[in-house]
């Protein structure tokens, strides 16, 4: 606990510190501390097991942490909220595998989230406002689906798929976004330009990539940091994270 600088905490968008879970007697999170600072981007790499969805499960509320803090924005505590409070507060959730309405067009999937942060009662009785359309078209230009809103989203490639799915992510105005393995089972095009679109959407607000595609996180060209065995094994550049010889080791080298 309290492995990192207590003045980090008040001026981060997330604080994470000594967290750590267990399952059936399985330490999956071991004393786990990271900072993301607002407006950053940060990739997450490491070896299959070593925690990554995890920590998002902990940050989401999906699973409580046994010990540790996690801290929104300085001063809120998220291991006091549940899933709901949690989303309520700006932090959205891409998960690997897309949850895009097949049956519907990629303009209708757009505008569901839009209202979706409405509520029920207000979506019943509501109509687009020139905003609302201003806003739909802003998000269609950048998940690249400008030319496919009319389309039904069971006609995209599985890369669209997952550009929708965060299109529809950033419907809610997230001022977190945390990404699970987006460009597993994309092309190599569709996963370049998944780099740069991730950069355009941190322009805006914090995300938090996890990958195991290297070229991937080499494109995004940002802090990395190595997770193994439940806690961090090197942050800093790409280039200084792989030469570490614990990552070559734990990961890389495997
Ligand atoms: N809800 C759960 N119940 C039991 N064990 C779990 C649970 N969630 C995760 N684990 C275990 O915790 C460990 C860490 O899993 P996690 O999914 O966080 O790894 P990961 O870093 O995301 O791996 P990958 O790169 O394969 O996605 C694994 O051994 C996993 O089986
Ligand atoms: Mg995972």
């Amino acid at each position: 606990m309290n492995t990192l600088a207590s003045n980090a905490k008040p001026t981060s968008i997330l604080y994470l510190d000594g967290v750590s879970v267990s399952f059936d007697g399985f330490r999956a999170l071991n004393s786990l501390s990271f900072v993301i600072e607002p407006g950053e981007l940060r990739a997450i790499i490491g070896p299959n097991g070593a925690g990554k969805t995890t920590m998002m499960d902990i940050i989401t509320g999906k699973t409580r942490p046994d010990s540790g803090e996690v801290f929104f924005k300085g001063v809120i505590d998220l291991t006091q909220k549940d899933e709901a409070e949690i989303a309520q507060l700006g932090i959205g959730r891409k998960f690997q595998k897309p949850t895009v309405f097949e049956s519907h067009t990629v303009w209708d999937n757009l505008e569901l989230a839009l209202n979706r942060k409405r509520g029920v009662f207000s979506t019943l009785f509501y109509r687009l406002t020139a905003e609302d359309k201003a806003r739909i078209e802003e998000i269609l230009s950048t998940v690249r689906l400008m030319n496919r809103k009319d389309d039904f989203a069971a006609n995209l490639s599985h890369g669209q798929k997952q550009w929708l799915e965060i299109g529809m992510l950033l419907a809610q105005e997230p001022e977190l976004l945390l990404v699970d393995e987006p460009v597993a089972g994309m092309t190599d095009a569709e996963t370049a330009e998944t780099a740069i679109l991730l950069k355009e959407i941190a322009k805006t607000r914090s995300v938090v990539v996890v990958e195991h595609d290297m070229g991937f996180i080499r494109d995004l060209g940002v802090k990395v940091t190595c997770l193994a065995e439940g806690s961090v094994l090197a942050e800093g550049s790409i280039d200084f994270v792989s030469a570490d010889q614990k990552v070559i080791e734990n990961y890389l080298g495997r």
